[in-house]
């Protein structure tokens, strides 16, 4: 794998590897290995030019437990600032020898850009472009709903049949549209709900049923309830119903909560605004799996990584070896 650049064009049989190599790598960290010696002498940079608090966390966990080195960049303090643009960035971070460069920026299609331009030789994965696409969150998602669905029997199952449904700020989610290229080449059934202000005008090209109601999406027996965080940063002109009117027909309440079917799961990307898009008894409750997605991101970046700098033609075996 050259980059990991969205999950749109991401092959299913490169998927189901990811997420396969991420099973191996969960082992290790259950196995309480701390550090495999897989990316010694390779070097991630994190180029963040928004914010982000699991992501960059996660990356850097995944690069320092494969024992690569690590540089951090954050373009508030930087000399972006000044108004260095994109490719003088990466290009110095390039010289101090970047073998991966993990990037979040606002504009959609910049991971894309660094990849393709010429202007770098590192291995690109997306860490979430504007509104475009979140591949690893996709992935650590993925991974957490076939990790409760199959517990220790995941590895090479695909999602076939699993009714998924994505509630929320659709419009402005990256992760809504990661998840859903994903969710289908992976089989699942795909629904969105969400108020029609915040539904993409290209949604009939989706893989996907929309609805405007979330009871009626509940009642439908979803295996996975996924609650967005409504972007009020990205909310611009776009006509939203009052924070209370959301909360009173979109939000994941105690009323709706006990409505989900006894095996539904309720999952959250993060941050959360607790108290508009989820309340805290659902967010906080056993069908909860925020933090379970947390955990598990660390083994899907890890899985990214390693495919990205090691090249080995088969990683199963060679992170076997490595453990053993
Ligand atoms: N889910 C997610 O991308 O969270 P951060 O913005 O904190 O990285």
């Amino acid at each position: 794998m050259r980059h990991l650049l969205d999950t749109q064009t991401l092959a299913r049989e490169d998927a189901l590897r990811i997420l396969d190599v991420a099973e191996d790598m969960a082992d290790t960290q259950q196995r309480e290995i701390k550090k495999l010696p897989t990316l010694r002498g390779k070097t991630v940079v994190n180029l963040f030019f928004e914010d982000s608090t699991r992501t960059r966390i996660s990356f850097e966990a995944a690069a320092k437990r494969l024992s690569a080195d690590v540089i951090n960049f954050s373009a508030k303090g930087s000399s972006v600032s000044k108004g260095e643009s994109l490719q003088d960035t990466a290009q110095t971070l390039q010289a101090m020898g970047a073998d991966a460069v993990v990037i979040r920026h606002g504009a959609s299609g910049a991971p894309r850009t660094l990849a393709t331009s010429g202007w770098i030789s590192a291995g690109v994965v997306n860490a979430g472009d504007g509104t475009h696409e979140h591949p690893t969150q996709a992935l650590l998602d993925a991974f957490t709903i076939r990790k409760r669905r199959f517990g220790d029997a995941s590895r090479g199952r695909d999602l076939a049949g699993v009714k998924v449904t994505i509630v929320g700020d659709i419009l402005h989610s990256r992760v809504a549209r990661s998840n859903v290229w994903l969710l289908d080449a992976l089989g699942a059934e795909v629904t969105l709900v969400a108020p029609p202000t915040l539904v993409p005008q290209d949604v009939s090209g989706w893989p996907v049923r929309v609805l405007y109601d979330l009871d009626e999406a509940i009642a439908a027996g979803p295996d996975a309830l996924m609650m967005l965080r409504i972007q009020l940063e990205r909310m611009g002109a776009a006509y939203f119903p009052t924070e209370r009117e959301y909360s009173r027909r979109w939000g994941l309440d105690p009323l709706r909560l006990r409505a989900l079917g006894a095996d539904s799961i309720v999952m959250h990307p993060g941050p959360m605004n607790r108290g508009l898009e989820i309340s805290a008894e659902a967010a906080d409750s056993p069908r909860s799996t925020v933090l379970e997605q947390v955990t598990n991101g660390v083994s899907v970046r890890m899985a990214a990584l390693y495919l990205l700098l090691a090249g080995a033609d088969d990683p199963t075996t060679e992170i076997a070896k490595e453990t053993t």
